[in-house]
């Protein structure tokens, strides 16, 4: 199932006839910018599942659409400037079925209009004239990008804790994640205890999310995922996949070496993926991805019934089957 597809029905009327509006305004955004590079937009105009605005969108309880629609918006260009980042850090080729902006235009290119993108989340955040907003996003931002030098620290290393691993996720995606629920919640002028809830949503959903990324690099299906798999043995990256094979195997030296090795052939990533599979390290993620969802799904009992909390739990049940 496809997250785009089912979306769409995964997503309320309300939800849908926003995130239109957050389209547009992020085609504007973009279109404003004639001093870059076209081309080097075109992560940002390839789509992808626009999961966090839409967070936005349905914690904002579709209210105060004139901060909701920017807050939205400003939420899916942190995301895309820190893929754009990311795909330099990963050395990847493809994202959202196009070339990555570094590999079509290079590296420097891929880091100014990373820096670009990023600032343009910033200011079009505030012109929702709130500050707390503001500090919200610049505080996921800082974790977002701790994260991502606490992968590179610890790249190629397969003797390292698993609580580094849980560290990683909860701060390059899951902060995200909060982030995108708390600025909606906070537009809509929830109570604190509202506000909690739907923040602890999010940052469950998020470490679901990653997990599942995870899962996917081994599983998924290049063309369905607009992005290489078996990617992350390559980078050297410890998943929860390859924590949880190593724990099973007696036999450890050919996923270790794969992990640790820089230049492994295609058919030394082949085999080491085919080891974590044949393992129960895929059922055993998607079991705690399965946790994390009920957690989230758990945090939404004070918030009364209706529209908003089923359109969430619809959302977060998907975080875990899709295929992209
Ligand atoms: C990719 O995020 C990066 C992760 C946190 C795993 P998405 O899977 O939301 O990417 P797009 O926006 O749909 O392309
Ligand atoms: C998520 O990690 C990256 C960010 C949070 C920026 P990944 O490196 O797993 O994401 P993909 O697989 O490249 O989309
Ligand atoms: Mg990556
Ligand atoms: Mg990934």
């Amino acid at each position: 199932m496809s997250l785009n597809t089912s979306a769409k029905s995964t997503l309320s009327k309300n939800t849908k006839k926003l995130m239109v509006k957050v389209d547009d305004e992020l085609k504007n955004i973009l279109s404003n910018s004639k001093t870059v590079k076209q081309g080097c937009l075109d992560t940002l105009s390839s789509g992808g599942k626009k999961v966090r605005p839409a967070l936005t969108i349905i914690c904002g309880h579709h209210q105060n659409e004139q901060q909701l629609i920017p807050a939205a918006a400003s939420l899916e260009l942190l995301h895309s400037a820190s893929l754009i980042h990311d795909d330099v850090l990963d050395y990847s080729k493809t994202r959202r079925g196009k070339p990555t902006v570094y590999a079509k235009y290079g590296y420097d290119y891929a880091l100014k209009t990373g820096d670009f993108i990023f600032s343009s989340a910033f200011l079009t955040l505030s012109r929702c004239n709130n500050p707390k907003l503001n500090r919200i996003l610049a505080a996921s931002a800082f974790k977002l990008s701790l994260g991502e030098i606490l992968q590179r620290n610890t790249a190629y290393n397969a003797r390292q804790n698993i609580d580094l691993y849980y560290k990683k996720i909860a701060f390059k995606t899951a902060s995200l994640f909060r982030a995108a629920c708390l600025i909606g919640a906070y537009c809509a002028d929830l109570g604190e205890a509202e506000v909690e809830a739907l923040g602890d949503y999010g940052h469950n959903l998020g470490l679901a999310f990653q997990v599942f990324d995870d899962i996917l690099d081994f599983i998924g299906d290049e063309r369905t995922m607009g992005k290489a798999v078996a990617s992350d043995i390559r980078d050297g990256m410890m998943t929860l996949p390859i924590f949880l094979a190593l724990d099973e195997l007696s036999e450890k030296s050919v996923l270790v070496n794969a992990v640790q090795n820089r230049d492994n052939s295609d058919e030394e990533i082949l085999e080491a993926v085919v080891l974590v599979k044949q393992t129960k390290a895929i059922k055993k993620s998607r079991s705690q991805a399965k946790d994390y969802i009920g957690k989230a799904i758990a945090s939404l009992n004070i918030l009364k019934t209706g529209n908003i909390k089923d359109e969430l739990t619809r959302l977060a049940n998907l975080v875990i089957e899709r295929n992209m």
